[in-house]
């Protein structure tokens, strides 16, 4: 009997690939997928260690875990991902539960240590830096992926080390994958009913790879599948301001597929606290990125990341911040509270106060999700573009989403999915869009 793996994903999207890569590995050594934690033979963490309590999140995972199998034989228990990472043989240690740890850049190994566990029950940590041989290994497994809207990381790791932030301890320096390699698999899932291709790397902008002499950045790779058929929109995310350089804000002009909504997060509308970051950039340099954006294409919104209560954040800083969210009218945006992360240079600055960092944060969000819905209230009586993924659970609505990631619920039949539809919006809210289709327009379309 096929033996069960059921993968629980914590994090970005990367993990979110990551965890459907493993998969496909683990499927070369005879496990299938299980939803169901009670029937597993083998339990994965992807975790990530992006903020607080990260750590004891996964203690708390795996402890409920072992309450599940208290009186059942124990399932393999591994933790991959940023915290298998950045804690390594200290989760040994303080987890006996845990057979072994494996890094992000490790994957590639991982059928080999569980058949090594399943012989000599040695517990180990694998936490190589080794993104070459991941994705050498990795392409020459097919994608099972069969989404209409499918990721594919093509860039990981990070090279800027803001002060905040414990990526490039977690996933090491940044690495480009080979193009030919990421075109290869974007034509695979689409042969497969993928409509949507997302780009994914910790700084995907930053994508550069030489292969044959040639160099490729973003921007030839969202040129080259452009001309993949039967594929509808691309994405990419999360892009550094820094690197958003013209050839890619170029495409916009002339690509039909990329769609008009960036991730470009800032963190701050204060240069003090972005130098304190260590972002090299300025709020000036953002802004005038995002003006040749619209100056290109009016309809491009953005999105963005803020941390509040970050190390020297005075009132004015935040007042700054405050301000920026005002005038640049973010389409939605993370915000959260500075979390010191270990070893990183901020953990050990001076923290803002909790209880102003929290009021901060009340406020901020309150100006971003007065913008949030007040954009989507703007789309009530028209015809949005819906690209339709699947049915919903409640089995009467289908989900899609609009060119700005907007998630769409409106009734349809099944024969949409996959499709690129008309719905026009009838009501909103802070989150979502409700619509109604007409059938002769989607006919015509
Ligand atoms: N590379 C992207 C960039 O530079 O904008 C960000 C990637 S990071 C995985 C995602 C987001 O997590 C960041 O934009 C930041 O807002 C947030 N983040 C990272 N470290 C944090 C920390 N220590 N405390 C709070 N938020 C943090
Ligand atoms: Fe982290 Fe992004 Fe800064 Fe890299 S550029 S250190 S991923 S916040
Ligand atoms: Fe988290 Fe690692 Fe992604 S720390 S945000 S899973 S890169």
């Amino acid at each position: 009997m096929a033996k069960k793996v059921f993968i629980k994903t914590f994090g970005c999207q990367m993990n979110v690939y990551d965890s459907n890569r493993i998969l496909d590995t683990v499927k070369k050594i005879g496990f299938t997928e299980t939803k169901s934690l009670d029937e597993s033979d083998c339990f994965i963490l992807n975790t990530c260690h992006i903020r607080d309590k990260a750590k004891e999140k996964v203690y708390h995972e795996i402890g409920r875990v072992k309450q599940n199998f208290e009186k059942k034989e124990k399932p393999l228990v591994i933790v991959a991902g940023c915290v298998a990472q950045a804690e390594n043989t200290e989760m040994l240690k303080r987890e006996p539960y845990i057979d072994f740890v494996i890094g992000p850049q490790s994957y590639h190994k991982l059928n080999n240590t569980i058949e090594n566990f399943e012989k000599n029950k040695f517990r180990s940590e694998i936490t190589d830096f080794d993104s070459v041989s991941k994705f050498e290994y990795l392409s020459k497994i097919k994608n099972d992926a069969s989404e209409v809207s499918s990721f594919i990381t093509i860039q990981e790791g990070c090279d800027k080390f803001c002060h905040f932030c414990v990526v490039p301890y977690t996933r090491g320096p940044e690495y480009s994958r080979p193009y030919s390699q990421i075109i290869n698999e974007a034509e695979e899932l689409v042969k497969k009913g993928s409509k949507e291709i997302i780009l994914l790397g910790q700084n995907v902008n930053a994508y550069c790879n030489i292969e044959n002499g040639k160099k490729y950045k973003l921007s030839n790779l969202i040129m080259s599948l452009e001309k993949i058929n039967d594929l509808k929109r691309i994405r990419y995310i999360t892009s550094h301001p820094r690197d958003m350089s013209d050839d890619l804000i170029e495409c916009y002009s002339y690509s039909k597929k990329l769609m008009p909504f960036i991730h470009l997060p800032i963190q701050s509308g204060s240069n003090k606290i972005l130098k304190l970051m260590n972002r090299k950039h300025k709020v000036e340099d953002y802004i005038l990125t995002y003006e040749k954006l619209k100056k290109i294409n009016k309809n491009i919104e953005f999105s963005s990341d803020f941390i509040i209560g970050y190390p020297g954040e005075t009132e004015k800083d935040f007042q700054e911040t405050f301000n920026l969210v005002k005038n640049l009218k973010f389409l939605n945006s993370y915000s959260f509270i500075f979390s010191p992360r270990p070893g990183t240079t901020a953990s050990s600055y001076d923290k803002v106060d909790e209880t102003i960092s929290k009021e901060r944060l009340k406020i901020l969000q309150a100006a971003l999700f007065d913008n949030q819905k007040l954009k989507n209230k703007s789309f009530e009586n028209q015809y949005v573009n819906v690209l339709v993924e699947n049915k919903m659970k409640d089995q009467k609505n289908l989900f899609g989403r609009n060119e700005y990631m907007t998630s769409v619920i409106f009734k349809g039949t099944e024969s949409f999915i996959g499709k690129v539809v008309p719905v026009k919006i009838i009501s909103s809210n802070q989150n979502s869009l409700f619509g109604e289709t007409d059938i002769s327009k989607i006919k015509a379309a």
